[in-house]
């Protein structure tokens, strides 16, 4: 029964890092989604196979009601708030950590070894840590609590007399083999969750979800250990590693330091200061047609979707317009940002979801020099990446961040509501600019003119 169990969970392992391969392309995704889904199934059957004396009635029961809120919860969740639903779900894998670890050490006739009690108190303290700290997080990205970066003068030194404190508890528990200690310092990590997270401002906040899914994933890993279950530590070291990268990539196209994400600030100062307009400022604004009418005659047109493309779910009647246009001969390209929206890989997703040819959809780094030679830039709903005071202006808080070099195009044009700012609250240059046309509206009702527009 061992050799069995060690084959499913080895490939139930490969399995998962097929998974994450999959993730890495649109095109693979759907398959490596479902390479996730077998291996899961297979972890979890060996798991109740190699159980002694499992509570069926108990553990089948929670995994029909965890399995339905699931579901229920991926089938009406809007794209727009998939960053908030992902920090829900790791405080609760934070939370069973805690639960599993806890349970560990009040197991009556277990004595654990020195390097298991290790394992626990990291286990334990990762997970309280990641718990309290998702909680935030999902209050903070859905604005229902903690929007604001709370700073205080000590602040720094608080968490840093809570981590020792943290540390403290645990060396007792691990010499004296003290329940209480271990429950004091899962309190105290608890604390440590929400102090840790509070300062953060809103615009680091998807960097700091995407670190909160490594802790996790280390948190299980740990676990894993404890429990002697390898699935779980490979399981949670693919997650903690996927998560570490994702953070740092997410970093580098933000030109943030994982530190300076960490320490807390940004996103209060662009809120305070760098953002408003010095004065009044002179754009000028047109309507959808006159946009139709640029964008028929030209020879070629770059698309930049953001944000606001996703809160007005206009990527289909987008991928309509943008066919008509190819249709007139113009050559239609996508140009995707790292970091437009508010997740990684937000607009692919919109795009493969509106079965947006891949070779129309192109990264940053392939398509930035093709600016300067392209006649129309539609930018519809996305203003941070494209703003040129990350190139231009030292000042500015996102200054070092690599843009979308929109305003070396012939001609833009601006989709979005209003002259207001972005997710880091800053003005865009870009927007007053004399070759730029500002189209005002919500962005599925501007295209659907736009498509009029160019039917007519
Ligand atoms: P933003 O800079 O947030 O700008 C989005 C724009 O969309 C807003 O200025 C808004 O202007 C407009 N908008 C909102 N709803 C709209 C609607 N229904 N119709 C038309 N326009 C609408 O977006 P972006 O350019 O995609 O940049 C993403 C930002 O998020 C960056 O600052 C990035 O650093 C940050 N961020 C992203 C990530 C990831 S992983 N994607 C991670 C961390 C941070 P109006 O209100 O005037 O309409």
């Amino acid at each position: 029964m061992e050799n069995i169990s060690a084959l499913l969970y080895l490939v139930a392992a490969v399995l998962f890092i097929l998974a994450l391969k999959g993730l890495s392309s649109p095109v693979s995704a759907l398959r490596g989604n479902l390479y996730g889904m077998i291996g899961m199934v297979i972890a979890v059957f060996t798991t109740f196979m190699i159980m002694d004396k499992p509570v069926l009635g108990l553990i089948g029961g929670a995994i029909i009601a965890g399995g339905a809120i699931g579901a229920w919860k991926a089938k009406t969740v809007e794209m727009t708030g998939m960053p908030e639903l992902v920090a829900a779900m790791h405080s609760l894998v934070g939370l069973s950590a805690v639960l599993i670890a806890v349970a560990a050490v009040y197991h009556t006739g277990e004595t654990h070894t020195p390097v298991q009690k290790v394992e626990l108190f990291i286990g334990a303290f990762i997970g309280a840590i990641t718990f309290t700290a998702s909680v935030i997080a999902y209050g903070k990205l859905s604005g229902r609590f903690g929007a604001k970066a709370v700073t205080f003068s000590g602040q720094h030194l608080l968490n840093l007399v809570l981590a020792i404190a943290m540390v403290g508890f645990g060396v007792v528990y691990f010499t004296t083999d003290s329940h209480a200690a271990f429950l004091a310092m899962v309190a105290v990590a608890l604390v440590l969750g929400v102090t840790l997270i509070i300062p953060i401002g809103g615009a680091d906040m998807p960097v700091v979800v995407s670190m909160l899914n490594s802790y996790s994933g280390w948190a299980a890993a740990g676990i894993g250990f404890t429990l002697n279950n390898p699935v779980l530590i490979i399981a949670g070291a693919c997650v903690g590693a996927s998560g570490a990268i994702l953070s740092y990539i997410m970093c580098k196209a933000m030109n943030r330091s994982i530190v300076s994400v960490l320490l807390g600030g940004f996103g209060a100062e662009a809120a305070a200061g760098g953002g408003a307009a010095s004065g009044p400022k002179n754009y000028k604004s047109g309507s959808a047609e006159d946009a139709a009418f640029l964008m028929s005659n030209a020879d070629s047109v770059i698309i930049v979707p953001g944000y606001g493309l996703a809160v007005s779910r206009a990527q289909h009647a987008l991928q309509e317009f943008a066919n008509l246009l190819t249709e007139k001969g113009v050559n239609v390209r996508y140009a995707i940002h790292p970091v437009a929206g508010r997740m990684p890989g937000h607009m692919n997703v919109l795009l493969a979801e509106a079965e947006v040819p891949y070779e129309q959809v192109q990264e940053m780094e392939e398509i930035n020099s093709d600016f300067a030679n392209t006649d129309v830039v539609l930018v519809i709903g996305a203003n941070d990446v494209v703003n040129p005071a990350a190139l231009k202006d030292k000042a500015s808080p996102i200054y070092g961040m690599p843009i979308l070099e929109a305003h070396k195009a012939r001609t833009v044009i601006v989709v979005k509501r209003s002259m207001s700012v972005g997710y880091a609250g800053l003005d865009n240059e870009l927007f007053y600019m004399d070759k730029t046309m500002m189209v005002f509206g919500d962005a599925k009702k501007v295209v659907e003119e736009l498509v009029k527009g160019v039917e007519h």
